[in-house]
C-alpha cells in the first residue's frame, strides 16, 4: 500500500527503514576521538582581544564584532550549566560526509553538560527553522545515524536566511521552539548569514545564541582559524579512488583518455587534492587558468601537446583533472557568461518567445559584443545550448552544470586533426567523459571527518553551554592525532569582508580559492611535467576504517603541506 506521509513525519517514518549491511553495522559502534581538551569539564580562556580590525566591518557588526576568539582547556574544575540546553540544529547547502556525527557530537555534549538537555533538527535547511518545521532527535535516532554519510537525518535546503523578514521569523521560531541556542552547519554563505542572524538577535535583545560550523567538501572555507571544512577529506579520498581505478584501467587498457571533471563549485582545491593523491597526466587549475590569463585556446593546445607526446612514446591512454568552476575562470569564457547573463536578464521576455534553438542562439550571438559573439558561435552546439537554457532561479547561467569535460574533448579532438594533418600527432584519440561528485559528497566519512565533526558538534555544544554568540566552532592542530587537537571558537564577524553581490556591496566569508604560492599548489606544480610525460600513478584505493593508523587516519595532503609550511615559518 502507498504510504502517504506529511513532510514533517516523513523523516520520523522513514528512519526505521534505513538497512544496514556488516560494514554499516560494523562502521556504526565506530567511537569518534575526542581532543583530550574537550574530555575535562572544558573550561573556556579567552585570548586576548585585537584591537585592529576593518572599521567598515566593525559598524556592520556592532554587537559581535569585538568579540575575542576563545579555546577551551580541557580538566580543570568548572561547573557546567546548572539548566538543559535546548538547541536547534540546521543542515545547510550541499551535503558533506560527516553532518550525523556533528548533531552525534553535538548531542553526546549538551546531554553531559545536563541530562535534560534537547536536540532539535531543523528539516530540509534554513527553510525549517523560516517555518519551524522540525524533529525531536533522540537517542535512538542519533545512534541511527552515528558515522554514517548524508544529511538525511533532518534533510538540507539551499533557502538563505538574509533579510530582515527572515530573521525575525527565525528568532519566532526560537522563541516558539525555546531554543537556548542555535548551530548552523554550513559552507561560506551560510556562516555568513549566521553571523548576521546572531548580530540581529543580540541587537533585539533575543537571548538564543547562534554558533556555525564550517562545512563544504569544496574546501573553500578555511583561514583565519579554520584549518579545513568537513567533508573535504572524504570526497577527496573517494574521488581519488576512483580516479586511481580509472587510471589502473587506462594503463592496462592503453586506449582511452579519461576527461574527469571534479565537483566543487569555483575553488579547485578538491582538484588539487586529488591530483596530489593519484598522480594524473594533467589537471588543470582554475586559479592557475585566471591568474596566467589562459585562453581556451591555451588549454587545449597545453592538452593536445601532452596527449602528442606520449602518443609518441606509445602512450596513447591518459587522465585528464578538470576542477567544475573551470569555465568561469577562463577570461574570455567568464566575459561571455557575464554578457549573457546581463543580455537574457534585458531581453528575457523576446528570448523566451523564441521556439526553437538555432534562433535562441542566433539571437542572443545578434546581442554579445563581437568577441564574445565569434566565441560563442565556436563552442560545440550543446555546450552553446547549455550555456542559454541552465539557468539558476535568478535567471544566471548554472556553469557547474556546463559539461566541461565533454566541450574540452570537442576541442583536443578538433586541435588533434589538424595536428594530424600538420604532421605534428601521429595516433589515436579515444577520449572518455566522467563527472565525479554527487558519489563523494554523501559517503560515509573517513576516521578523519568522523572525528573531526564529532568534535566540531562537541565544541559547538560547548560554546552555547558558554552562552557564546556568532561564533564559529574550530578546531586545529588537525594533522596531530586527535588527542592533541585544539578546540575552540572564532568570532564569526572577524572572518567578514565585503564583497559586491547583485550590486550592492554585503559583507560575506570570503571563499578561500587556490593560492598559487601555496605549498600544495607549489608541490602540485613542482611534479606535473613528470606525471605527464610517465605513467606514474598511484592507485589510492578504497576509504579503508579498520586498520593501522597510518592506513585509516591519514588527513588530505593539503591540510598535511599548509601545516608542514606553517611549521617551518614559524621556525624562521
Ligand atoms: P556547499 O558549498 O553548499 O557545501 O555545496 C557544495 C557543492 O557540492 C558544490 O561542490 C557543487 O557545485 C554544488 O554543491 C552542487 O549543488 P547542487 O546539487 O545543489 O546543485
Amino acid at each position: 500500500m502507498i504510504n502517504f506521509r506529511s513532510p514533517v513525519n516523513g523523516f520520523e517514518e522513514s528512519h526505521p527503514m534505513i538497512n544496514k549491511n556488516a560494514l554499516a553495522t560494523a562502521r556504526s559502534s565506530y567511537k569518534p576521538k575526542l581532543p583530550g581538551v574537550l574530555c575535562g569539564n572544558s573550561p573556556i580562556r579567552t585570548s586576548s582581544l585585537k584591537q585592529d580590525g576593518d572599521t567598515e566591518i566593525r559598524a556592520l557588526f556592532p554587537m559581535t564584532y569585538d568579540m575575542a576568539p576563545v579555546t577551551f582547556e580541557g580538566d580543570a574544575q568548572t561547573p557546567g550549566t546548572s539548566s538543559p540546553l535546548r538547541i536547534g540544529v540546521i543542515l545547510s547547502g550541499g551535503p558533506a560526509p560527516g553532518g550525523h556525527n556533528v548533531i552525534a557530537g553535538l548531542f553526546d555534549a549538551i546531554k553531559q553538560i545536563h541530562s535534560g538537555s534537547t536536540v532539535f533538527g531543523f528539516l530540509n535547511g534554513p527553510d525549517g527553522l523560516l517555518k519551524n518545521k522540525g524533529i525531536e532527535l533522540d537517542a535512538t535516532t542519533i545512534d541511527r545515524f552515528r558515522n554514517t554519510g548524508g544529511f538525511d537525518i533532518i534533510g538540507s535546503g539551499r533557502t538563505k536566511l538574509e533579510s530582515e523578514e527572515d530573521f525575525q521569523k527565525s528568532l519566532a521560531t526560537a522563541s516558539a521552539q525555546n531554543l537556548t541556542g542555535l548551530v548552523v552547519i554550513g559552507g561560506d554563505d551560510s556562516n555568513s548569514n549566521a553571523s548576521k542572524l546572531a548580530e540581529y538577535a543580540k541587537a533585539q535583545g533575543a537571548s538564543i545564541c547562534i554558533v556555525g560550523v564550517p562545512k563544504t567538501i569544496d574546501g573553500d572555507l578555511k583561514g583565519g582559524g579554520i584549518e579545513t571544512s568537513f567533508g573535504f577529506d572524504t570526497a577527496c579520498k573517494v574521488y581519488s579512488s576512483l580516479i586511481g581505478n580509472i587510471q589502473r584501467d587506462a594503463i592496462s587498457a592503453r586506449k582511452y583518455w579519461h576527461f574527469i571533471k571534479l565537483m566543487g563549485r569555483s575553488a579547485s582545491h578538491i582538484a588539487l587534492e586529488c591530483a596530489l593523491q593519484t598522480q594524473p597526466n594533467i589537471t588543470i587549475i582554475s586559479e592557475e587558468v585566471s591568474s596566467r590569463k589562459l585562453t581556451l585556446r591555451e588549454i587545449v593546445d597545453g592538452i593536445a601537446d601532452t596527449i602528442a607526446y606520449r602518443a609518441a612514446n606509445g602512450e596513447q591512454f591518459g587522465s585528464v583533472l578538470i576542477p567544475e568552476g573551470l569555465i568561469e575562470f577562463v577570461p574570455e569564457m567568464g566575459n561571455l557568461i557575464s554578457e549573457l547573463n546581463e543580455l537574457l536578464a534585458a531581453h528575457g521576455e523576446a528570448f523566451n518567445g523564441l521556439s526553437s534553438l538555432p534562433q535562441k542562439r542566433e539571437f542572443v550571438s545578434a546581442k554579445l559584443s563581437s568577441p564574445a559573439a565569434a566565441l560563442y558561435r565556436n563552442l560545440p552546439d550543446d555546450i552553446a545550448n547549455q550555456l542559454i537554457l541552465d539557468r539558476d532561479p535568478h535567471g544566471n547561467v548554472q556553469v557547474a552544470r556546463i559539461d566541461t569535460q565533454r566541450l574540452l574533448i570537442d576541442l583536443v579532438e578538433a586541435q588533434l586533426k589538424e595536428m594530424k594533418a600538420a604532421g605534428t600527432f601521429k595516433g589515436s584519440f579515444s577520449p572518455l567523459p566522467h563527472y565525479f561528485g554527487y558519489e563523494g559528497r554523501c559517503a560515509a566519512p573517513s576516521n578523519f571527518d568522523a572525528d573531526y565533526t564529532y568534535t566540531l558538534g562537541f565544541t559547538a555544544a560547548l560554546l552555547l553551554r558558554e552562552r557564546l554568540t556568532g561564533y564559529i566552532a574550530a578546531v586545529g592542530g588537525l594533522t596531530r592525532p586527535a588527542s592533541e587537537w585544539v578546540a575552540g571558537g572564532i568570532p564569526l564577524a572577524r572572518m567578514m569582508n565585503l564583497e559586491r553581490r547583485h550590486g550592492k556591496m554585503v559583507p560575506v566569508i570570503k571563499k578561500a580559492l587556490v593560492e598559487l604560492d601555496s605549498p600544495t599548489f607549489l608541490e602540485f606544480a613542482n611534479n606535473r611535467d613528470t606525471w605527464a610525460k610517465s605513467s606514474c600513478y598511484i592507485f589510492a584505493g578504497p576509504i579503508q576504517y579498520f586498520g593501522p593508523s597510518e592506513v585509516c587516519d591519514q588527513t588530505a595532503y593539503t591540510l598535511q603541506l599548509e601545516h608542514a609550511a606553517q611549521a617551518a615559518h614559524s621556525l624562521t
